[in-house]
């Protein structure tokens, strides 16, 4: 694979150096182009020494030019890599400016040929010019990758603006779109099951599993819609986001777009049961025992397994104890192909998981990692059996 890696000029930016290193190990051809703001926190002779090429600086350097220009650099590259991409470098390219060598090497290079991995102060990050300029880049054809949550370089900064791990970008650079027009549904989330207008039963999924299942899926060119219960999670662009409440409400948008769909993950921690009644007003404190009647909720996989045709259908298995043994009950009672298995000890709000996947042919994997990792290997062994 040909590589352009360009490079913003972000506290991030010395990441980079790890990133064109392992790319050139992954057996990458790499190229690199830095912007003047990026030589204030790495030089390109490193990224010359890491590559062993000549690094692209300055768009009016005569021997640049000669050696290998802009143009020539966009005409070479299979895949071209914006890490870490500043708010800055974001704004130019959806402006469409090419005032140095990096933006005017990308602007030669078509949009859904890049990766862009945002890097900024989550405060940065959550400002709607970014949002929006970022939006703009997604709709023309750019993929994003991250960015991560975590610690700021400010160190009393929590929250999204992380560049992502280098190794997973390069996972993302190596990958294919080999889901391209496969249109799949994956949901996620808790559902809520009301017992009265302010009151309900729940669980305490984030989400994040369902998102990244939903966000890989899409990277990797699938038509995406999620079905997402209540998360504080941002939506997921370039997904069609179905939101829901309660598990019937579930059932009932899965029915809805049951038909479209070639793969169904169900990752969303459905409720199983529900209050059989709700109040219509808020209920008021009364004197002596309180019991609280419960109804099943419908089996919404079940339903979908016993169905004469039905999509690949992967499920999910929250579990506290014999994770593996009931996740391998659930998977042949429920008649599904994967089933991923996970102590919710190991899960619930995490950013990373460890699971067990158990497939229907006899297939078995134990994957650990972040959870956007996990979610391309669930999708690798998805993928694998929609060729079969
Ligand atoms: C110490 C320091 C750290 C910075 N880190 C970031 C960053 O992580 N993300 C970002 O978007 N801008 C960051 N900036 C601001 C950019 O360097 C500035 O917007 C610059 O114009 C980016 O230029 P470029 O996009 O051409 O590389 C930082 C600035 C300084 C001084």
């Amino acid at each position: 694979m040909r590589v352009l890696l360009c490079v913003g000029g972000g506290i991030a930016a010395y990441k980079a150096c790890e990133l064109a290193r392992l790319l050139v190990k992954a057996g990458s051809q790499v190229r690199c182009a830095l912007t003047r703001a990026a030589q204030k926190f790495v030089t390109p002779l490193t990224f010359q020494a890491l590559t062993g090429q000549p690094v692209l600086t300055d768009l009016f350097a005569a021997e640049q030019e000669l050696a290998a220009g802009h143009i020539a650099l966009a005409d070479w590259a299979e895949i071209a890599v914006v890490a870490p991409a500043t708010a800055n470098l974001i704004s130019r390219l959806r402006m469409g400016r090419a005032n140095d060598a990096v933006t005017a090497a990308l602007l030669a290079i078509p949009p859904r040929r890049w990766l862009i991995a945002p890097a900024m102060n989550e405060k940065m990050w959550a400002s709607p010019a970014v949002q929006e300029n970022l939006g703009i880049l997604c709709d023309r054809g750019a993929r994003v990758i991250g960015p991560a949550v975590g610690e700021m370089a400010e160190r009393s900064h929590v929250g999204p603006g992380r560049l992502v791990e280098p190794p997973e970008i390069v996972a993302a650079v190596l990958r294919r779109r080999d889901l391209e027009g496969v249109p799949v549904l994956v949901t996620a989330g808790p559902t809520r099951e009301a017992l009265d207008p302010v009151r309900f039963l729940s669980n305490p999924s984030s989400g994040k599993m369902g998102y990244a299942l939903a966000e890989a899926a899409r990277d990797r060119g699938a038509n995406v819609t999620l079905i997402a219960g209540p998360t504080s999670l941002p939506d997921v662009r370039d997904v069609r986001l179905v939101h829901i409440e309660s598990a019937e409400d579930l059932a009932r948008a899965v029915d809805e777009h049951i038909a479209q769909v070639r793969v169904v993950v169900m990752a969303a921690a459905v409720a199983d049961q529900r209050p059989a009644r709700k109040a219509a007003q808020k209920v008021k404190k009364t004197e002596g025992k309180e019991v609280l009647e419960l109804v099943r909720t419908p089996d919404i996989l079940a339903g979908l397994g016993a169905r004469k045709v039905h999509p690949l259908l992967v499920g999910f298995a929250a579990e506290t104890q014999d994770v593996e043994q009931n996740a391998r009950d659930k998977l042949s009672r429920k008649q599904l192909d994967l089933i991923v298995a996970n102590d919710v000890k190991d899960a619930f709000g995490k950013e990373t998981n460890r699971v067990v996947v158990l497939a229907k042919d006899g297939g078995r994997a134990e994957l650990s990692g972040t959870k956007i990792a996990l979610a391309h290997a669930i999708w690798d062994m998805v993928r694998s059996r929609l060729r079969a």
